[in-house]
């Protein structure tokens, strides 16, 4: 006799945006020293793990297609590092249900792993604890643990050890996925290609004490002023009509435009709902992109939708 099917467990992650990306030399163990704030953003990706008899992993959304299915998904790699910590099995159908633009900068596939890594747990009820998911989030990739944890937060080292940050109000944002992808190393590399090239030091990365203010008392204006990503000129060297867009954004309005982390994806501003909306059409009938979404931040880490 067969018992109901088992039902799975959703786990919610949000996208991030760099509010600062302070970018040191290179490591000798290949990273780069950061001062990375991160923002999360309210576009999320959903990962539904179920039993199954193996591991597998399915993805639906409009950038489904370029989701590897194998192990080398991130997801994948959370359940089975979550699983051989457990000394059990991995058999679990992850499902992908993904909203974040692939490659893009904004840590779709960070928020894969930490949603993998919840559903999971609740799945398996391995009840693992909150510095046993930080640890293999931090073994997956610098930016999983801020996935787990959402909100804002500075990350320093490679961006893997996480200080919160109080905000203090509602950020308004446009971004614009662009036609096409970038590889964070190659970014990286370009960064310390460019660097070596106009012979500069590069000075240890520091979180900007106006930036953190600006957070804190949730001011749109004074945040504009304050942002920066060290990689942006590498990104804009690898994919140079980046540069239209983001004058594009600036001219309909933003506060301030940025590429978000590595890039592809431009982040926008906007000093209210009613500019970002007017701010992504201009976008969406003047520019080269991909798909234009606003958003706010703001937004929780990675949370169970529903549970066993
Ligand atoms: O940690 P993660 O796997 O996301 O990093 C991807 C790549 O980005 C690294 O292999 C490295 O080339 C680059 N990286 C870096 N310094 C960091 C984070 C990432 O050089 N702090």
């Amino acid at each position: 006799m067969t018992g109901p099917a088992t039902p799975g467990v959703t786990a919610r992650v949000p996208a991030k945006v760099n509010v600062q990306l302070a970018v040191g030399g290179p490591r000798p163990d290949g990273f780069h020293d950061l001062a990375n704030v991160f923002l999360a953003v309210g576009l999320y990706d959903e990962v539904t793990a179920t039993e199954a008899d193996e591991l597998r992993i399915t993805c639906s959304g409009p950038d489904a297609a370029q989701v590897p299915l194998d192990r080398s998904n991130l997801a994948a790699r959370a359940a089975l590092a979550l699983a051989e910590r457990h000394g059990r099995s991995a058999a679990v159908h992850l499902h992908i249900d993904k909203d974040i633009p692939v490659a893009g900068g904004m840590a779709g596939g960070s928020a894969d792993a930490a949603g993998a890594l919840v559903a999971c747990d609740a799945l398996w009820d391995t009840r693992a604890s909150r510095e046993e998911l930080l640890e293999i989030c931090a073994e997956l990739g610098s930016d999983v643990p801020f996935s787990l944890v959402g909100g804002a937060a500075l990350g320093t080292g490679r961006g893997e050890r996480l200080t919160p940050i109080e905000v203090g109000g509602t950020f308004h944002w446009v971004f614009a996925a662009a036609d096409g992808g970038l590889s964070t190393p190659a970014v990286y590399c370009e960064f310390d290609r460019l660097c070596a090239a106009e012979g500069r030091t590069v000075p240890a990365p520091e979180a900007s004490p106006a930036l953190l203010d600006a957070l804190r008392t949730g001011d749109p204006k004074a945040l504009a002023d304050t942002m920066s990503n060290d990689l942006q000129p590498a990104a804009l060297s690898l994919f140079p009509s980046l540069a239209d867009t983001l004058r594009t954004g600036s001219a309909a309005g933003a506060l301030a435009s940025l590429v978000s982390g590595s890039g592809p994806t431009t982040a926008y501003l906007a000093p209210s709902a009613a500019a970002a909306e007017d701010i992504a059409q201009t976008l969406r009938t003047s520019a080269t992109c991909r798909t234009i979404r606003t958003t706010t931040a703001p937004a929780p880490g990675a949370q169970l939708l529903t549970a066993r």
